[in-house]
């Protein structure tokens, strides 16, 4: 069975309305990246952060899944899917992807702030400004701030090595490391990129076909084609 791995940014959640980051109407055209998403910040400003991080959770929760989280989901019927999102979303397990890596967090998951694996669910929207883990200490946003380490990076390398067919739909690939995922298909491996605009596709040395359409459109064209191409 082929398998493909689908690399996921804000994009691909955009038909749900959500915001992206560097669109006109971005989350980083009213927010600084300094106040709201980083380490200084968190310390500075905890109110701000925390609050930053509830309204997107409080928008997620009247979200769901768009046409293009389900065709992604509806891939695993007839490929070995893996998905590598950039997205602090759960639209794509929402969806029913089975498989997702997410390499900047999860806005669903709160982690203690001094032991990053005592991870722990949040019920509902809002984390309180001095909610506290199991192990005494503030409560944090689990999402890999700016200037933080991307632990599950090594984790997506080695998904993206094992690629056939490489799915990129809704990322700038502005960002690193997590743009360079790109480079870790063997050579070869077809690239397919879906996104309305020009994403950074400069680094890609593999065989590349840009689908020019919004995700919920043209993700559902592409599972089209790599049936007809690969069944
Ligand atoms: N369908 C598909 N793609 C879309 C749509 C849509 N409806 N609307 C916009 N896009 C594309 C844009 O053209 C752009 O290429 O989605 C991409 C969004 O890019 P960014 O806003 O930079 O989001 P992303 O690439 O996910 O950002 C990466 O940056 O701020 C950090 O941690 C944050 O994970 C994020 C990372």
């Amino acid at each position: 069975m082929k398998k493909i791995v689908v690399f996921t940014g804000a994009g691909v959640s955009a038909d749900s309305g959500l915001a992206t980051f560097r669109d006109a109407d971005g989350l980083w055209a009213n927010y600084r990246i300094e106040d709201v998403c980083t380490p200084e910040a968190l310390a500075r400003n905890r109110a701000l952060v925390i609050e930053f991080y509830n309204l997107r959770r409080k928008e997620l929760l009247k979200t769901k899944p768009n046409a293009a989280h389900e065709a992604i989901a509806e891939l695993e019927q007839w490929f070995d899917v893996e998905v590598v999102t950039q997205n602090v979303d759960n639209l794509h397990e929402q969806a029913g992807s089975s498989r997702v890596t997410h390499l900047h967090g999860e806005l669903m998951k709160l982690r203690s702030q001094n032991n990053p694996s005592l991870i722990v669910p949040i019920e509902g929207w809002e984390q309180g400004l001095d909610d506290r883990a199991e192990d005494g200490s503030l409560l944090r946003p689990h999402i890999v701030f700016f200037g933080e380490s991307v632990p599950m990076f090594d984790r997506a390398t080695e998904i993206a090595r094992e690629a056939d067919v490489m799915v990129v739909v809704g990322t700038s690939l502005a960002v690193y490391p997590a743009a360079m995922l790109v480079r870790y298909a063997r050579a070869g491996v077809p690239i397919y990129v879906v996104d309305p605009g020009e994403p950074d596709t400069s680094m890609i040395r593999n065989p590349l076909t840009h689908i020019k359409e919004r995700g919920a459109t043209g993700v559902p064209k592409l599972v089209e084609m790599l049936k007809d191409e690969f069944l």
